[in-house]
């Protein structure tokens, strides 16, 4: 699982990680900005609450997480899920659900960048590719012709997704820090890593790399050996 304030990086990890990893990259924004685009009366109600950088209730995202997860590419390969849960109540439902992640990345980058790369994203529709203008252009003029601007990406909305991000962050935290310590299962297979993502995204992916081929390696030694 992967989590951090808006634009702190992501989906940009995300496609990192898939690339190496060949997880399935489930986006709780990407699975909102579906509904809205299929017109239905979910996304109606999404987009509204997106529009004022508010959460989305649990009646419309618990449930398409929940079904992405349960998908078969899902089981087979594995799953990377972003930006979920984002409340201690999404934690337990997915807790409920029987889904429990591995590895706990939280991304840490301070305020003013995250304005700054909210306001330079932009997105090319044909790949899926996340740019930034200054930070990650696009390769051709090709590509920069047709690249898109998130609705809710003006410094504006940034600021409200962030005040919600700040009002939910330790909550979730908490209740995954409690379950690591007092959760035998947690113990042995969950590691939650903090990673300062104000630094060139490949620096960052080195370190989410080297975590993950640490727990895979643990994984692949005897787990009983790690409770003594
Ligand atoms: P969502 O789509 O998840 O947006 P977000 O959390 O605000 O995160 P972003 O997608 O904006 O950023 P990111 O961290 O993926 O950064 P990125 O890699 O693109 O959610 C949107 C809305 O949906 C929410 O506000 C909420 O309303 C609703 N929602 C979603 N999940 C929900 C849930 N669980 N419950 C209820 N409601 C929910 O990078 C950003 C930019 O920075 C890019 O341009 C990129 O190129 C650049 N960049 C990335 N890394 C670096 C780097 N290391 N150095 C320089 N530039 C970089």
């Amino acid at each position: 699982m992967i989590s951090g304030a808006p634009a702190s990086g992501k989906g940009t990890q995300c496609e990192l990680i898939t690339q190496k990893y060949g997880l399935v990259h489930i986006s709780a924004g990407d699975l909102l900005r579906a509904e809205i685009a299929s017109g239905s009366e979910n996304g109606r109600l999404a987009k509204e609450h997106m529009e004022k950088g508010q959460l989305v209730p649990n009646e419309i995202v618990v449930m398409m997480v929940k079904d992405r997860l349960s998908q078969t590419d899902a089981e087979q390969n594995g799953w990377l899920l972003d930006g979920y849960p984002r409340s201690s109540s999404q934690a337990t439902a997915l807790q409920g659900f029987g889904f429990h992640p591995d590895l706990f990345i939280v991304l840490e980058v301070p305020e003013d960048i995250l304005v700054e790369r909210v306001v330079g994203r932009r997105l090319d529709p044909v790949t899926g590719k996340i740019y930034h203008l200054k930070y990650s252009p696009p390769e051709t003029e090709e590509i920069a012709a047709r690249l898109t601007q998130r609705f809710d990406d003006t410094e504006e909305k940034v600021k409200l997704r962030l005040k919600t991000h700040n009002q939910n962050v330790s909550d979730v935290l908490s209740i995954f820090c409690s379950l690591f310590i007092e959760v035998k299962w947690c113990l042995l297979f969950m590691i939650i890593i903090q990673i300062k993502g104000n630094r060139p995204k490949e620096e960052v992916f080195t370190q989410i790399d080297a975590a993950l081929s640490e727990m895979l390696q643990q994984r692949n030694t005897d787990p009983s050996s790690l409770l003594s």
